[in-house]
């Protein structure tokens, strides 16, 4: 089953770039920029990635991305993760990132941007894996910074594929970035936004109704509102899942207990996704073989979310087709 899963074409909508900075590269990086790291092995990070829940879990995030400095670097953290989804593999991915958190370390916006589409370029030419790129937002800081980041951003406004909102949920409502979406819509950027992972159940609706977000990221507490699911159902409102993340961050105790039989049982719209692979434990590939041997799903499944998550892409319809 492994080596179908392998083979089968999957898109990935759930990804943080950042979230894919493997141990050794975060090393490099290190080395070549004169950032000294508050480890002394490869071992000693990974083993300090035991989170108890999200905010521990972005504590480390933050940490970790201070190696990341110039186009290249992104460049670098890009090209190591479309090679290890081609091992896997993934035939589209959905690229997002955080520009404020690059912003406040001194990092300016040319240096992701740059570095991430040249990657997207590379990765279509040198693997035929499309891509699409998200600029985040971080619901923990403050909206008005989110709607001048994104002015500033707006000479790659044409090379934005949607906007996003991610970071610390609880007690961050969705609602407070109203402005900055609606900003993106007018410039015809669709958004997406996180929803429903550590927080409840009425941050998805909130994010629904006030952002007008065509996704959901995670989205897996929608269930403690019957009609929530309902209004999810009826509309076919995809939701992007990240299986292991969610047992690593505690969203869920194991992936045996994890919702997300429930949710294809009340006829949402689901998808498989990585979010953080080097943080979480595992790509793509891992990620559905874990649910394999944890749901017992069949091919037909799979095939059943992958194409859900083809039809809910940011790409051509011709690649769509083809991927269909
Ligand atoms: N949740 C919220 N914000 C994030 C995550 C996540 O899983 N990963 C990176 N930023
Ligand atoms: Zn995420």
């Amino acid at each position: 089953m492994t080596t179908w899963l392998r083979e089968l074409p999957k898109a990935e909508l759930h990804l943080h770039i950042e979230g894919t900075l493997e141990p050794e590269l975060m090393f490099a990086l290190a080395d070549r920029n004169g950032v000294t790291l508050p480890y002394d092995s490869v071992e000693a990070v990974r083993a300090a990635y035991d989170f108890e829940d999200l905010p521990s879990f972005l504590n480390l995030y933050y940490q970790g991305m201070g190696v990341l400095h110039t186009q290249a670097d992104f460049f670098d953290l890009a090209m190591a993760y479309f090679a290890r989804a081609r091992e896997d593999g993934v035939a589209h991915v959905e690229l997002s990132f955080d520009p404020q958190a690059h912003l406040v370390r001194g990092v300016p916006l040319e240096a992701p941007f740059e570095g991430l589409l040249a990657a997207c370029r590379e990765a279509d030419s040198r693997y035929g894996i499309s891509s699409a790129l998200i600029m985040s937002f971080l619901r923990d800081r403050d909206p008005v910074e989110a709607l001048e980041v994104f002015e500033q951003a707006a000479p790659w406004h044409s090379m934005i594929d949607a906007v996003g909102l991610d970071s610390a949920e609880r007690d961050h409502p969705p609602g407070r970035f109203a402005k900055v979406f609606a900003r993106a819509r007018a410039l015809g950027i669709p958004g997406v936004a996180h929803a429903g992972e550590e927080g409840s159940a009425a941050y998805i609706r909130e994010a629904w109704e006030t952002l007008e977000v065509c996704r959901i990221d995670h989205g897996v507490r929608c269930l403690e509102d019957a009609d929530l699911v309902a209004m999810l159902r009826e509309r076919q409102i995809p939701l992007t899942v990240c299986p292991l993340s969610n047992v690593k961050l505690k969203v869920t105790p194991t992936l045996t207990e994890h919702p997300l039989p429930a949710l294809r049982e009340a006829g949402l719209n689901v998808t498989l996704n990585s979010d953080d692979p080097a943080y979480f434990g595992g790509g793509m590939l891992d990620n559905y073989v874990a649910c394999h041997d944890a749901f017992g799903w069949t091919r037909d499944d799979f095939i059943d979310m992958t194409r859900n998550a083809v039809q809910a892409a940011f790409m051509a319809e011709e690649r769509r087709e083809a991927l269909l």
